[in-house]
């Protein structure tokens, strides 16, 4: 009989239940006998010790179901080394957390800070197995993360929504998007939308070319423009200053987000009326879609079978089409990005789409 932890930690996703599902289904399917503790709120729920006893039958009716039973927060791996305002040292409570319950497996669910965390456990001597969750689509090793499609599915609809408003009232319309280090999300959610400008992190824009692009749409006799904008879309001049001057500079930001900053130049610059439109956390919300209940339920069953065969320190992963698995230590740290240079870039900038380089 197997023992084994499970956890969700970062930002929530649609696809969490989904994929924790098809774990246990497989676990079962395949070991039979096995017994299950749920870890509430994150890496939390195994430092402080508090978790529960799962059956089969909590898993039964989440297929569809956003958000996670479990619950979620955010710990971030560069404290996890740092002891807590009580002293308590986060890494060997976690460690006594999983010889107390004698768990055979953790099994993570989680984005970039998180597989970090996962990855650090392996490497003090747990037996960990993890997934690859984030609506952001930026883990290194896969080419899909899960939440990903869900989370397009929802940016698009907003996209959608604003066209027919926008072509009413002539207007420029910005759809800021999540996305603070990487545009996966904007960028597919602008193409399929149809999106006359996309901004994302990756490609610093020239505001005076956004400016253009938007001017040309006019000339074409086009009364509406819209620009997909990742939140963490950056000009290119800002893209040349440190870290830390950049920060500052955000901080000191009469607009609240870039959608709002570029707004007011936008309209300073065109005369035209800008609006801002920003879907937010509902990104994050609502059902799966079911590209993503396949894939979560199919890496599910990969990281059931890991499990089976005792095959550790593994991230469950996609490489086109296909599951299979890499090493947590090699892809612990690493983020995905854009690169200007992708297929998807180019052919969206032969559809006419600016990216405002
Ligand atoms: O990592 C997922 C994500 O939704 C990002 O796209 C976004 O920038 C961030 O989380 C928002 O975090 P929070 O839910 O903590 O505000």
């Amino acid at each position: 009989m197997k023992r084994i932890g499970m956890l969700t930690s970062g930002g929530d996703c649609q696809s969490l239940n989904a994929t924790m599902r098809g774990v246990v289904k497989g676990l079962i399917h395949l070991e039979g006998n096995v017994e299950f503790y749920g870890f509430e709120d994150g890496y939390k729920g195994l430092i402080y010790g508090n978790y529960k006893r799962l059956t089969s039958k909590d898993f039964s009716g989440i297929l569809t179901r956003g958000g996670t039973i479990l619950g979620t927060s955010r710990q971030p791996f560069k404290l996890m080394r740092v002891p807590d305002e009580n002293g308590v040292d986060k890494v060997e409570a976690m460690k006594s957390t999983y010889k107390y319950l004698d768990l055979d497996c953790l099994v993570v669910l989680g984005g970039n800070g998180s597989q970090k965390s996962a990855n650090m456990l392996s490497e003090e001597g747990l037996n960990v197995v993890s997934l690859p969750k984030t609506i952001d689509n930026d883990l290194w090793g896969t080419d899909m993360t899960f939440g990903f499609q869900s989370a397009v599915d929802i940016a698009t609809n907003a996209i959608d929504c604003i066209h027919t408003t926008a072509a009413s009232h002539d207007r420029v319309f910005i759809v800021e998007l999540m996305g603070h280090k990487v545009g996966w999300v904007t960028l597919h959610a602008g193409i399929a939308g149809g999106a006359d400008v996309i901004l994302i992190p990756e490609i610093p824009y020239n505001l005076n070319h956004v400016i253009e692009a938007i001017k040309r749409r006019s000339e074409q006799g086009k009364g509406f423009t819209i620009l997909a904008v990742a939140e963490g879309a950056i000009s290119k001049e800002d893209a040349k200053l440190s870290k830390k001057q950049y920060k500052e500079k955000l901080a000191n930001r009469q607009h609240s987000t870039v959608g709002y900053e570029l707004a007011a130049q936008i309209e300073e610059a065109t005369g035209q009326e800008v609006r801002v439109t920003i879907p937010g956390h509902t990104q994050r919300g609502g059902s799966p879609v079911p590209f993503d209940r396949v894939i979560s339920s199919r890496l599910g069953a990969a990281a059931a079978e890991l499990i089976h065969n005792e095959d550790y320190g593994k991230m469950v992963i996609m490489k086109g089409y296909e599951v299979s698995s890499i090493p947590l230590k090699e892809t612990a740290g690493k983020l995905k990005y854009v690169s200007p240079d992708d297929q998807i870039v180019k052919q969206a900038k032969t559809l006419g789409i600016s990216f405002g380089d």
